[in-house]
């Protein structure tokens, strides 16, 4: 089958199309034919292995040294049709159609992947698609819906609390500014410049420009703030809750994890962070958000799966809204 090998750690042209083994499923798995993947920041970083120090030692030591050598296949999140199953398999037939995450081991630019029919919080999640949308909309719902939603449930919000949202026109966010409406909160997002349309047509009250304005400096305070992309200071983050508010990290440093445990233990505003969990029964929940009209992934291009270096450039040119899919399939 072909797919995107990542030949060795670097920028997008380290990617390469190749072909390698087509899988065959085990008896808890499920085959699936992808019909369109995404490009996610977290591909990019995994491509790069450019992660915070605390995470790219041990990812080094796992992934190979000096090349990738056990994940070489990048991708997180993918919709298709189910090809084949395990002899265990029950909730999942031939010809369904499927979307979910990958987990850990990734391998989502490529024609087929093997997933376990019931995952688990590593080996991610998988549901049937939502009806309402096509492939390519599909494969851009469930990694941004299922951290947003697994933070936004860490942050414990409620119904009309202030949420400010760092990062809110990228993948995750823009998931998280329409589930944070959809739990009654007020919404302000903040992202670059050419986002602040988007954000406000997927529900925020108010779109900061980063570039330009300081959200901490303009005296407003929230119930919780969600830093998605980890580039606002803790102190500044800190300075905008209001007494008793909750600080949620999706992407902390070693000093944000640190100063947090300390901040939490010693003050009355609380700061979390984590590795989000991926679970099938969250999943079938966004699938019925979607369904029901309260989420809609929000999709910027679509690139072919032999232009995964142009999708790479892109993503990381700074112009992404929402998400980038990259089409494998012809319906994808
Ligand atoms: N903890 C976990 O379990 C977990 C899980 C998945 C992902 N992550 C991490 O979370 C991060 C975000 O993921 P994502 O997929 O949502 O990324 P994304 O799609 O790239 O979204 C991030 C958004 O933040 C914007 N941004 C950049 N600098 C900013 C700043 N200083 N202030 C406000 N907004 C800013 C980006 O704009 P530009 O593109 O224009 O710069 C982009 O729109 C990634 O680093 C990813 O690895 C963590």
């Amino acid at each position: 089958m072909k797919a995107i090998v990542c030949t060795r750690y670097g920028p997008p042209d380290v990617l390469r199309l190749g072909e390698v083994e087509k899988p065959v499923p085990g008896a808890n798995e499920v085959l699936i034919r992808i019909h369109a993947t995404t490009v996610t920041a977290g591909d990019c970083e995994m491509r790069a292995l450019k992660f915070p120090l605390w995470l790219s030692i041990p990812m080094r030591f796992y992934n190979g040294l000096v090349r990738p050598s056990r994940i070489k296949i990048i991708g997180q999140e993918l919709a298709g049709e189910v090809a084949a199953v395990g002899k265990n398999v029950t909730a999942f037939r031939p010809g369904a159609a499927v979307f979910g995450t990958t987990g850990f081991n990734m391998g989502a630019y490529a024609e087929y992947i093997t997933l376990p029919e019931k995952g688990g919080e590593m080996d991610g999640a998988l549901a049937h698609k939502p009806v309402s949308l096509t492939y390519a909309e599909a494969a851009a719902a469930p990694l941004g819906g299922l951290e947003a939603l697994h933070f936004l449930r860490l942050a414990d919000l409620h119904n009309g609390e202030k949420i400010l949202i760092i990062g809110a026109g990228g993948s995750i966010g823009t998931m998280a500014v329409q589930l944070a409406r959809y739990f009654g909160a007020v919404v302000t997002g903040v992202d670059r410049g050419e986002k602040m349309d988007l954000l406000g047509a997927i529900g925020a009250e108010r779109a900061i420009d980063f570039t330009l304005e300081d959200f901490s400096r303009e005296g407003e305070q929230y119930d919780v703030v969600f830093d998605v992309v980890g580039k606002a200071s803790f102190a500044r983050c800190m300075r905008s809750l209001k007494p008793g508010g909750r600080y949620v990290l999706a992407n902390p440093s070693l000093a944000d994890m640190l100063r947090g445990a300390w901040a939490s233990r010693t003050g009355d505003k609380k700061v979390i962070f984590g590795a989000a969990k991926q679970r099938a029964e969250d999943l079938v929940l966004i699938k019925e958000l979607i369904e029901g009209g309260k989420l809609k992934p929000v999709v910027d291009r679509s690139y072919l799966l032999e232009q995964a270096v142009e999708a790479h450039r892109y993503v990381e040119s700074g112009n992404k809204k929402g998400n980038v899919v990259i089409a494998v399939a012809a319906s994808g």
